[in-house]
């Protein structure tokens, strides 16, 4: 049984990604497992490198549910990476500790080469996680499956590594656009093959994370940010329509609206710089919510925490609303204030 079966328990998540309005919005935390949680740590020594971690079932599996064990949250997320493309791609990738991911760059000759035959096969250590998080996870506890979207994915597939501004991928975006735009079909194609894997392995909701959607220029947006999410939104819907669909373009900040309008995502995620009373005004009639704590105060705790969950809160539940942070959970977040905030959001 999967999320396309009708039979399937609904959900606090697939409530509020219908529509509904819930008495206190499902909450989940983007990087919710992680180098925060203690457990994640040990299990995370035991194993040579975080791609392996990505590339074992039984323990991405494992790390997957650790945060719904310890914190009870309304979603587990599928513990695995948005260059998992690339690696399906067979370009070289690593993570430096402490650095972040590393690839060879692609260049003219190796875009012209990029190949879907393997994707399938390569990306199945990752629907296996998901198939065994599924079997484990209560049925009324969503599991989110997910990509990068194609912008982000070619900024990393390009720079070979995260830069503060992802100079290379905009300049080819200048100077080459027709080179990114055959990049971008190919991420395009290995995006939905990817999601549709995680679907059919027992994934009930998917999310796609344009991260560096917002250091594009306004044309640009359209064409780099919402044109290939459409396409890939267009193609999973017409294999999977039940599958509820979460964008989340960080940084899009006015151009919000026009994404949420243009993909037809069913929810957007908003970064803790976007105004409440924008997204309850502009987004909310179009697209369930979802946000926007600025994770640095959760690693504050106290008052301001409080204060900031309750302006949120008190802004959005009167619409279609899900509770997470703006952006990923950092490590340093003591594990005290995520209790405080599930119990915050919760009423208890
Ligand atoms: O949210 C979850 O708990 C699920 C797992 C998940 C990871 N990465 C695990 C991870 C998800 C959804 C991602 C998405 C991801 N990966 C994004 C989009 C969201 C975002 O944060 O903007 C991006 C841009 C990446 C690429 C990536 N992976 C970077 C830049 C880094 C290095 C930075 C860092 O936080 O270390 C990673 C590594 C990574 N991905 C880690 C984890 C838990 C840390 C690896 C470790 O444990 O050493």
């Amino acid at each position: 049984m999967n999320a396309q079966d009708p039979s399937y328990p609904s959900s606090a998540m697939s409530k509020a990604l219908a529509g509904e309005i819930c008495p206190h919005p499902p909450i989940w935390l983007m990087r919710q497992a992680g180098r925060y949680l203690p457990e994640y740590r040990a299990l995370r020594a035991t194993t040579g490198s975080f791609l392996d971690l990505c590339l074992n079932p039984a323990k991405a599996a494992e790390i997957t549910l650790q945060p719904i064990h310890r914190f009870n949250f309304d979603a587990a997320i599928v513990f695995s990476d948005i260059l998992m493309v690339p690696y399906a791609f067979g370009q070289a990738l690593s993570f430096v500790e402490g650095e972040g991911p590393r690839l060879d760059p692609v260049d003219a000759e190796s875009i012209a080469r990029l190949d879907i035959d393997p994707v399938r096969q390569r990306l199945s250590p990752v629907f296996e996680t998901i198939t065994r998080v599924r079997d484990d996870l209560a049925a009324d506890k969503a599991l989110i499956g997910f990509c990068g979207a194609p912008w982000t994915v070619a900024t990393y597939m390009i720079a070979g590594r995260g830069t503060p501004d992802q100079k290379p991928a905009r300049l080819m975006a200048t100077r080459t656009p027709a080179l990114l735009q055959t990049l971008m079909d190919r991420i395009v194609d290995a995006s939905v093959i990817s999601l549709l894997g995680q679907i059919e392995a027992g994934a009930n909701v998917v999310q796609i994370f344009d991260s560096w959607a917002g250091i594009l220029n306004d044309e640009d947006f359209d064409r780099w940010s919402i044109a290939p999410t459409k396409t890939i939104i267009d193609r999973v819907r017409s294999a999977a329509p039940a599958v509820p669909i979460i964008g989340f373009p960080k940084g899009a900040g006015l151009r919000l609206e026009r994404y949420a309008a243009a993909t037809g995502v069913n929810a957007i995620g908003i970064d803790w710089t976007v105004p409440v009373d924008f997204a309850r005004d502009r987004l909310q009639p179009v697209a369930t919510i979802q946000g926007n704590l600025d994770p640095l105060v959760l690693v504050t705790g106290g008052i301001a925490l409080d204060d900031a969950v309750d302006r949120i809160v008190s802004t959005l539940r009167d619409g279609p609303f899900i509770f997470n942070l703006g952006h990923g959970i950092v490590p340093e977040t003591p594990i005290a204030h995520v209790e405080q905030l599930v119990a915050r959001v919760r009423g208890n």
